[in-house]
């Protein structure tokens, strides 16, 4: 073997060996991507829906007469079960973010979490 098969066969190995790693770490680890050890209204819904909700949902450009772009207007269209319904594509509710791919697992488990330790401020 020469100096470039060597080299070659070196960064074969390096990549085989990470990617088996990625593989094993995601098994053992499967939430490791979604943080949910401290899900409050400002860090971990709010950033959602302002990304996906507010073009569509905010006081001046409020769809369906659904506002998301303040605290209150959340909290009453999570408690009455349409924001979880909608994103979760639930039958009788419409599916949303409209015409969108649907929110990473993630960001509906956080929002599911918000409401259920009672839809906080914080
Ligand atoms: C492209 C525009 C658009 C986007 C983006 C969008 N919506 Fe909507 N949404 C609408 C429209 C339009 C309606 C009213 C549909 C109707 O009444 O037929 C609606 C209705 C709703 C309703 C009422 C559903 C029901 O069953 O009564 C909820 C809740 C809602 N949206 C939440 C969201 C959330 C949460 C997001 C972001 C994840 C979002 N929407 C993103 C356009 C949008």
């Amino acid at each position: 073997m020469n100096k470039k098969t060597l080299f070659l066969a070196g960064i074969f190995l390096v990549m085989a060996f990470s990617s088996c790693y990625y593989d094993v770490e995601d098994e053992l680890y499967p939430s490791s991507s979604c943080d949910t050890s401290n899900v409050t209204y400002s860090q971990s819904v709010e950033p959602v829906l302002k990304n996906y909700c507010y073009s569509c949902h905010s006081t001046s450009m409020a769809s369906g007469s659904v506002v998301l772009d303040n605290y209150q207007s959340v909290k009453q269209v999570a408690a009455d079960g349409r924001l979880l319904g909608s994103i979760n594509h639930e039958s009788g509710y419409i599916a949303m973010p409209q015409d969108q791919n649907k929110l990473s697992n993630c960001d509906i488990r956080k929002i599911a979490i918000w409401i259920n330790e009672g839809m906080q401020n914080n």
